[in-house]
Parts: C-alpha cells; structure tokens; sequence
C-alpha cells in the first residue's frame, strides 16, 4: 500500500447518518464544499435501523416544558438542561424542514383512525409522559435516512466517497506544531483503492455514530465500533460519561436470525412485558420496579429484565400485544410483524421472545450545543458525540431530534468560526500519510481472537449489572489486548478489520475506565458495590483527556 493523493475540500464529514447528512447539507446551502465519507455504502449505519421515530413537540396537549421535564428525568440529574431546552425548543422547525425535503410521517388517517388533516400519529415510549414521536411506520431511521441521501445527492457541494474509512484526525499537536490544538482534516484509507488519502480541510465534524459493537450483543450494524469516539480521544477531545451504555430492552430472541429490535413503540401501543413463573404460567413482573410498568425508563426495564432472567434462569423474556387485533399490528408495525413472522411468531396470537442488547452510547465527544469540542476546527455530532442531552439514560427517540437539531447549529457555528479557521497558517504544514516501515500482515488471526475476545468480557463484565472486581478484570485484559493492538498497528499496513479493531479497543478502555471511575450507580451505569445515587454527583461528568505525551 503507497502513500497516496491529497484532497482538499471546504468541510469533512465523517459519518452518513442523519447527522452527518445533514450537516453536510446545511453546510453545502451555505456554499461550501463538504466531503462526505461513509465506511461502507452511503446508508449504512445505525440511523436506517431505527425504528420508533423523532421525538418531538408537535400536539397541542404537549409543551416544551414535559418533554424536557421527561429528558431530565431519564437523564438521573446528570443532562445538562439548558441544552435539553434548547434541542426541544429547536425541533419543531427542524420537522418543518424535514417535510419540505420530502419526508412523509405516518398520520392518524393511515392507522384508522379520526384525522384533522394533516395529523399526524404520535407513539409514545418509554420514559414519556405523553404521546410525541413522529414516526413513519415502523421504518422512521430507514424513510429519513432515503430522504437526506436524496436531497445530499441533488446537492452539487457535496461529494460522497464511499468505502472510505478514516484512520485518524490530522491535529496540530499530533504533527507536533505547538500552541492551541488544530484539526486539518484526516488520513482516511480508502478501501477499495487500498490506498491511504489525506483529506485537508478547514473543519472536520465527526458523524461517526455508535459503538454497539463493542459488546457481544447488540442491534447496531457491523459499522457501529466507535470510531469518532476513538479518533476523538486520540485527537486529544475530551471524551465524557462513557459509561452509560444503553441496552435496549427488547431485541428479539432467536440465537439463529441477526439481531432486531422491537421497538420500544410496541410497548408504546400496549405490550406488555412478561415472564415464566414456575408453574409455566406468564406473568407481568414490571410494578415490582418501577410505577410507569413496562412503559419505565430504558434503565430500569434494562435491568429489571436482567434480573429476572437470571433470577429465574430464563433465556429470555416476553412481550404480550396479543390483545391488539392483527390488521391493527400490521398497519402500525409492518416491519416488525413481517420479520416477527420470519421468526414463526405471530403477534397478535403469540408471546414475544425478548433480550436486552447494547443500543447506544450516551457519553462520547464532549462538545457544547453547537457541536464544538474546543479543539478548532473539529466538530462532533450525533451519537459519538456528548452535548449534554442525554445525560446517564437518553430518552427514547430523543437521538434522531439530536442529530438533527445539533447538526444545523454546527453548520451555523462553523460559518461564525470559518474566517479564523481559515487564515491558519499552520493548515499548509499537513504532512501527508506515510506508511513508515510497514508490512503486509504476517497474522489475520490475532485480529479475529482479540475482536472476539474483548466484545465477549464487555458483555460479561461491563455490561447492565458491574461490579469493581468485574470491571477490574476487564481493566486487565484490555490493557494487555490494547498495547498488542498498538504494537501491530505499527508494524502492518492498516486494514478494515484492523482499524475496527483498534477503534472497538479504545473505546472498550474508555467504558471500563470511566466505569471504575464512577463511585455510584446512576442511571444506565449500575456497580453493586456502589449501589446508590450519590446526590454529590448530581452534575458531575465522568471525563477522560489523553496525555500526547504518553500516549502511542
Ligand atoms: C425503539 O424504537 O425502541 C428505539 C428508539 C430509540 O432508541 O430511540
């Protein structure tokens, strides 16, 4: 593999879900020239796989003041509320938009039932109070992602390069130029080409979505390894609240079919979760934990769930919407009755086998509300990112109206930034990739053994329930697995499977740090030697800074 080409461009996105498209489209209005790259195809990530819908305040039963209300009290005193009011306040207009571009959301006429016009049907999920998620259908992630990719593409300031994963940020103080630290862009291996590109820019915003694949099991797709988050840190950002992983509640057992989500949305429209007993007979066990039953915050069903099933030694757990007539459940969830049906379930006839699974990252990037990390020029967005919003639980379907919202007020700060960024003389000192004296790889194994081997130790020692001594023995292993990471890193030419691997590593490192550095349990991190919410806490973020000095 040679050192190769160098690309200039206006603006770098990296990552193609709803916040990166739409970055790259407020961007490309305002005249610039956005470089958009995706690891895989253009739609490939966690936005098209979601299925409940975009948050939002659109009925006039609802305000502002609930949906905040319900942000900060999934969030455990730990959002930031300012910035909670201003992405609520934000989403109305940015649904606006949305409908101009073509997105069509599913209204009360569709599913049957009385319409002023143009009212749309509102789900409700867990941890609201109140019925306020546009959704279209069961598809929303999938009907939004088409519509940003459709108007991206009629954008002639945007250029997609698809197939291109990037390695690292091009930081000042990485290329050793002193003084503030300043992003120029990234190395980015092209892997079709199998060649390493160096893309210079004036801002580079990471859109690089989640880490689900960090742990055994997960809904996310194969892309989601936490690399924004890893190149962030290795950038110098200022990575926070790491520990609060989102398992979803309710992904469908079947150890034989790849993992899918039902959504919380069924719960939304009345199932129930069940489990059991001894005598065989199936039973509701959610009033022992929490008042909002099945209807709870993601972390307490999380975790409900997970105590029962060890408690009672079961495999899984059961979702009862059996008393919802079918053309009802087809009309409201065609997707998921159709892949239920793959599975020889029938929804409105039988019980729905159901495990909780790694969903979402709330920590990440640690950026203001604008998307700023206060490194100049690198911006962050989405799920790699951390604003404040979520807190230590994000509240359902509250991401997608992130992304969204954030993404237009990075653009806006980014054209405030853009004339200091420019004139940085240190931007013509980017030196392009070199490949020092690597070679081709003399063993593919140790990549496979060690992939394998951190997602399994996250799922048992760092997952719903941790203990010190557990996260301790993570602590070790990733110690070990990272410094042997690094070492081929060096030595071999970097690969797809490579890169994963080193992304899934860090960000493993970063969970388990940031989880023994958090004396309580709060929201979605729960330690049994710790088991209460410390009250002094309330507030306080877990953050994580790398030293240049002593790191790789
Ligand atoms: C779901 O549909 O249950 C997932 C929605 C979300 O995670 O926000």
């Amino acid at each position: 593999m040679n050192n190769s080409e160098c690309l200039e461009f206006d603006h770098l996105v990296i990552g193609s879900g709803v916040a990166g498209l739409s970055a790259a489209l407020h961007l490309a209005n305002a005249g610039y020239q956005v470089a958009v790259l995706s690891k895989r195809t253009v739609d490939e990530g966690n936005t098209k796989y979601a299925q409940g819908g975009i948050a939002c305040v659109t009925d006039i039963q609802d305000t502002f003041d609930e949906h905040v209300q319900d942000t900060l009290i999934a969030g455990a005193r730990l959002c930031k509320e300012a910035v909670v009011r201003q992405i609520v306040e934000a989403g109305p207009a940015a649904i606006r938009e949305l409908i101009e571009d073509g997105i069509h959301f599913t209204t009360r006429g569709e599913l049957g039932m009385t319409e002023e016009p143009g009212e749309y049907h509102l789900g409700r999920e867990g941890g609201h109070h109140k019925r306020r998620i546009l959704h279209a259908g069961d598809i929303t992630g999938a009907e939004l992602e088409e519509t940003l990719i459709r108007t991206c593409r009629q954008h002639a300031n945007i250029t997609f390069f698809e197939y291109h994963i990037a390695i690292d940020l091009i930081v000042s103080q990485r290329i050793g130029i002193p003084g503030d630290n300043h992003c120029f862009g990234a190395y980015v291996l092209d892997v079709r080409g199998n060649t390493v590109k160096t893309f210079r820019s004036n801002t580079t915003t990471l859109a690089c979505g989640g880490a689900g694949k960090v742990y055994l099991y997960t809904c996310n797709p194969d892309v989601a390894c936490g690399s924004g988050i890893a190149m962030g840190y290795r950038a110098g950002a200022k990575i926070v609240n790491m520990e609060f992983i989102q398992f979803h509640p309710t992904i469908l057992y079947n150890p034989q079919m790849r993992s899918f989500l039902i959504s919380e949305a069924v719960r939304g429209e009345g199932a129930v979760l069940k489990v059991r007993d001894t005598d065989g007979r199936y039973v509701e066990f959610m009033q022992k934990y929490h008042p909002m039953k099945s209807l709870a915050p993601r972390d307490v069903v999380a975790r409900a769930i997970d105590n029962e099933m060890k408690r009672r030694g079961e495999e899984c757990v059961y979702l009862d919407i059996r008393h919802v007539p079918e053309e009802k459940l087809k009309l409201r969830f065609p997707n998921i009755f159709e892949k239920c049906l793959e599975s020889g379930i029938n929804m409105s006839k039988d019980l729905i086998p159901v495990v909780p699974a790694a969903h979402f990252v709330c920590g990440g990037v640690e950026t203001d509300v604008n998307g700023y990390t206060g490194i100049h020029g690198l911006y962050a967005v989405g799920e790699c990112a951390c604003t404040g919003l979520h807190g230590a639980n994000r509240l359902a379907s509250n991401s997608l109206l992130e992304g969204l919202v954030v993404s237009k007020f990075v653009a806006a700060h980014i054209q405030r930034a853009l004339p200091s960024l420019k004139r940085e003389p240190q931007a013509l000192q980017v030196p392009v990739w070199s490949c020092g004296n690597a070679t081709d790889s003399d063993e593919q194994v140790v990549i496979a053994h060690n992939w394998e081997e951190i997602r399994r130790f996250m799922w048992d020692y760092v997952g719903i329930f941790r203990t010190t001594k557990r996260l301790e023995r993570a602590k070790a292993r990733i110690k070990m697995i990272r410094k042997e990471i690094e070492k081929y890193y060096w030595d071999f030419y970097v690969t797809p499977d490579l890169l994963e691997l080193r992304n899934i590593a860090t960000v493993a490192e970063l969970i388990i740090d940031s989880a023994l550095s958090r004396k309580e349990s709060r929201g979605l991190h729960y330690n049994a030697d710790y088991p209460f919410l410390d009250p002094d806490l309330d507030g306080v973020d877990t953050v994580l800074q790398r030293s240049f000095r002593y790191y790789d």
